[in-house]
Formats: structure tokens, C-alpha cells, sequence
């Protein structure tokens, strides 16, 4: 507890990021399992001292990079208590109350999603395990077609895919469908994939749409595209692992709009509700599909079945013993309200916002994707002066000496082929000040090595940094 304190307490003065290579943390980490136990103490100072360190922190308020996460206190508290008390979640019999407020957590998102009361579903282990059992739920309801097809985004996230593959869909079988100048499924191209499929003897039986997509935090346009999935009879599924929770902001709900009217929507908590890591969910706006494709009643749990009402979480997903993952949103919701978790959510968009009036302001960046929730995909192109084919190696050092500063963690992506410094801004501690301090030294980055080098192509590839960091305590 003391060393968590220290770490939170000091979070922003800490670097965002320090990783290492494996002939850093080998000769560091590595030996055998010893024979004998050691005292707690000098155990526990090796784990925050040398191996906690060797890490993003990616609740820090400068760490910008891919999907961030930044858990409340109360939903820490609840992860510690939880495994203390070592719930078994699977089964009511094993665990009435913790199920109960499973049933009650899951039943707010329901009503967050605009789904009847029908709806329902499981806490998982985040977004990838939720799309999986929404895709084998979808293929299940369509009666395990063999040549059935799926249709995504080419912005999906690559989880979807994998999903697919593993329910045993042929990658033949799946259709990245092209997107707008948004990166927003097209449901022109959506409907003409479906329409050929099927001419070709093919059957289309699920539809996966993005509420945030990873890469720029487009929406696709949700209402449009259950219409098609209507029509063609396929599984509407929403993967709202990252923009979910922005339903919560009434001025965001209404870019949402179509979400109501999916059959599944996979949210992880654990990125824009504040939790750590593995807080994922799965709701369905029909619970009893999950249970269809789900179910599972050897004789050996036949001392669990205690009838419809008391759900044996184990029906609804992949795992039989689960965690009580439930009680972190739970505890976190009644100790802050609703209100101080609708507020950050706001706030996050709004600050995302501000970085892009300011990358449009600063002639020497270059918008290349605008704010969408809270994502915001820009480049460095300097004066004019710097040849077009060189900004992506010149974006690519920027980022590498932002990132081994540790002043601030940013991934890149890529931006209709371009290379892309991309902000998503998520944590409920990142003020305004931490952003304009980061674009502030992105351009002065970008203004030293267009001085230094001829070529600021430089070197192709972002290199983790070596360093050994000090120890986080003596
Ligand atoms: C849109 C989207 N879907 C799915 C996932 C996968 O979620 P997880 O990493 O929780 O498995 C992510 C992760 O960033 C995501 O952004």
C-alpha cells in the first residue's frame, strides 16, 4: 500500500516511460526459483525498485500513447479486496452477493447502451474476450454457418480479426470494408460486400462496427449500418471498447447515436471508466444468446443450478472461474458518483480538443486526423523546408526523443500511409498544461534535428531505450 501511495503521490514528476531490452532485464531479473522464502521487506523493494520501474506508467498524466488507463483509488481498493476474499465468480452458488452486483454493474451499462431489459452480460478480461464471445454468440445465432461471413472495418481493431480466426472463421471469410475520409465504415461498400457475398453462395451472418476506433477514435455511423445489418438479417455488434463510455456525456451521446440498436457492445472499463486492467465487458441485447452459445452443466456443477434468476456468470462467456470484476466499477461509481466519472469523460474530449486547435495554430504542425473522442493524429513538418518523403523519419526521432526523455509517452500510427504522432488523452490527471508542454517540445524537437541534420530522415526505426532507471526507492 505504502509503495502504491509513493507511486501515485509522485506520479507526475516520475517519467512517463522507461522501458529496457531483454539484456538489460535478464542479468537484472532472471535467476531460479529459490528453495527458501526471504522477508517481505527487502522483496518488496525489489519489486519497486527494479521491476515496477521498467515500465510505462501509464496512468501518468503525460502518457499519451495507444489506449491509456488510469484507475480510480476506490477500483484498486476493489481489486485488492477481491483477491484477498478470492471470489469465485462463476457460479451463484459460489458467490450470491458478488453476483448480484455483477448483475446490478452490468445492468447500469445495459441502460448506458439503450438496451430493453433483455439485455445483459459479463464482466470479461477486457475488449479482446468480449469481441470473441460476441462473435461466437453471433455465429452460434446464425447456426454455425460454414461459409459464413463477417464484415468489419479496415479500421477495426485487430482483436476483431483475431476473434474471427479463432471461432474457427476462414480469414478468406472476412471483410475489412473500406472507410470515408473520416476512417468511418462506408455502408455503400458495406452493402455491396454483402450483396456479392451472397451472390456468391456465401452467408453473411455478422456485422462488427467501431464506437471509437483505435487508431483515430472515429465512430462509424451507427444508425446507418443497422439498417443494413437489419435488412440482411446479420448480428449487429459495436466494438465500443474504447468509446463507449462516452454515451455518459450528454453532449457526446448524440455521435453514438445507432448504438441502441446493435444485438452486442463490447466495453472495456478499464479505459475510459477508470479501472486497471482486466476490466473488459460484454453486453447483449438479448443476455439469453450468450447462454445459448455459452452454456455449460456437467454433473460435477450440478449443485449450481439454482434456476434463470440467479445467472451462473460461467453461462455466459469463456471462463468458469472468474474474478469478481464488478465490484471495482461498483465501488468506484458509489464512492465518486456518477457525475465525477461523466465529468472526466467530458473533460478528456474537451482537452483533446484543445491540442487540436493548437496543432492547427502552430504552423509548423500538421493536423492529419482531427479530434475524434479523445484522439488526435498530427505531425511535425517544420518551416516548409523539410522534403515531404522525410517527415516520417523526422516524426519518427521526434518521438523517440520525447518518448526516452520520459517527459511524455506517445505511440505513432499511420495516417492514410503517412507516419503520425497520435495524442489520446484519457486520464482523469492530464490538464491542458500537459499537452501544450509536449507539443511545445515535439516542436522544439522537431526544430533542433531539422537544424542539426541535412537529412532528418535519420535512423527508420524508434528504438526502446536502454537506460536502467534509479531505483523508485532506495
Ligand atoms: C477499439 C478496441 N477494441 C478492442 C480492444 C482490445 O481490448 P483489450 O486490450 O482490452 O483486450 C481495444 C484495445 O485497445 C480497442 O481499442
Amino acid at each position: 500500500m505504502d509503495a502504491i501511495l509513493d507511486r501515485w503521490t509522485n506520479l507526475r514528476d516520475g517519467a512517463a516511460w522507461r522501458g529496457a531490452t531483454r539484456d538489460v532485464t535478464e542479468p537484472l531479473l532472471h535467476g531460479p526459483p529459490p528453495e527458501e522464502g526471504r522477508d517481505l521487506d527487502p522483496l518488496l523493494q525489489e519489486i519497486a525498485g527494479d521491476i515496477m520501474p521498467l515500465a510505462g506508467r501509464i496512468d501518468h498524466p503525460r502518457f499519451l500513447a495507444f489506449i491509456p488507463s488510469s484507475p480510480t483509488w476506490a477500483s484498486v481498493l476493489a481489486s485488492f479486496l477481491v483477491n484477498g476474499y478470492n471470489v469465485f465468480q462463476g457460479t451463484w452458488l459460489e458467490s450470491g452477493g458478488p453476483s448480484q452486483i455483477e448483475v446490478t454493474v452490468t445492468d447500469w451499462f445495459r441502460e448506458w447502451m439503450g438496451y430493453p431489459e433483455s439485455g445483459g452480460g459479463l464482466f470479461t478480461s477486457g475488449g479482446s474476450a468480449a469481441n470473441l464471445v460476441a462473435i461466437v454468440a453471433a455465429r452460434e445465432a446464425a447456426g454455425n454457418p460454414v461459409r459464413g461471413t463477417v464484415y468489419m472495418s479496415e479500421q477495426a481493431h485487430a482483436s476483431v480479426g483475431r476473434a474471427a480466426r479463432i471461432a474457427g472463421i476462414d480469414p478468406e471469410l472476412l471483410r475489412a470494408v473500406p472507410t470515408d475520409d473520416s476512417f468511418r465504415l462506408c455502408p455503400r461498400h458495406l452493402a455491396a460486400a454483402v450483396e456479392r457475398d451472397r451472390a456468391g453462395g456465401l452467408e453473411p451472418f455478422c456485422l462488427v462496427a467501431n464506437a471509437g476506433t483505435t487508431n483515430t477514435g472515429s465512430i462509424d455511423p451507427l444508425a446507418e449500418l443497422s439498417d443494413i445489418a437489419r435488412s440482411e438479417g446479420l448480428w449487429y455488434h459495436v466494438d465500443a471498447a474504447y468509446g463507449g463510455f462516452a454515451v455518459l456525456d450528454p453532449a457526446t451521446r448524440p455521435l453514438l447515436d445507432g448504438i441502441e440498436l446493435s444485438d452486442s457492445v463490447t466495453l472495456d472499463p478499464h479505459k475510459w471508466l477508470f479501472q486497471p486492467y482486466e476490466t473488459g465487458c460484454l453486453i447483449a441485447r438479448d443476455v439469453s444468446r450468450l447462454a445459448s452459445a455459452f452454456r455449460i452443466m456437467p454433473d460435477y456443477l450440478q449443485d449450481a443450478e439454482w434456476g434463470p434468476s440467479h445467472v451462473n456468470f460461467c453461462d455466459r462467456g469463456l471462463q468458469l472461474t472468474r474474478t469478481f470484476r464488478a465490484l471495482r466499477v461498483w465501488l468506484s461509481i458509489h464512492r465518486y458518483g456518477l457525475a465525477a466519472h461523466r465529468k472526466e469523460i467530458a473533460r478528456a474530449i474537451a482537452l483533446a480538443r484543445v491540442a487540436e486547435a493548437r496543432v492547427r495554430s502552430e504552423e509548423e504542425l500538421e493536423l492529419l486526423s482531427p479530434q475524434s473522442l479523445g484522439v488526435v493524429c498530427f505531425r511535425y513538418r517544420g518551416d516548409g523546408s523539410v522534403p515531404r518523403g522525410s517527415l516520417d523519419g523526422l516524426n519518427r526521432r521526434i518521438q523517440k526523443q520525447i518518448v526516452n526523455s520520459g517527459f511524455a509517452m506517445m505511440s505513432s500510427t499511420r495516417i492514410r500511409e503517412c507516419f503520425s504522432l497520435r495524442f489520446c488523452v484519457l486520464n482523469y490527471r492530464t490538464t491542458q498544461e500537459d499537452l501544450e508542454r509536449t507539443l511545445d517540445r515535439i516542436v522544439a524537437a522537431g526544430r533542433r534535428l531539422c537544424a542539426d541534420h541535412s537529412d532528418p530522415a535519420g535512423p527508420s526505426r524508434a528504438e526502446p531505450g536502454r537506460r536502467v532507471p534509479e531505483r523508485a526507492r532506495a
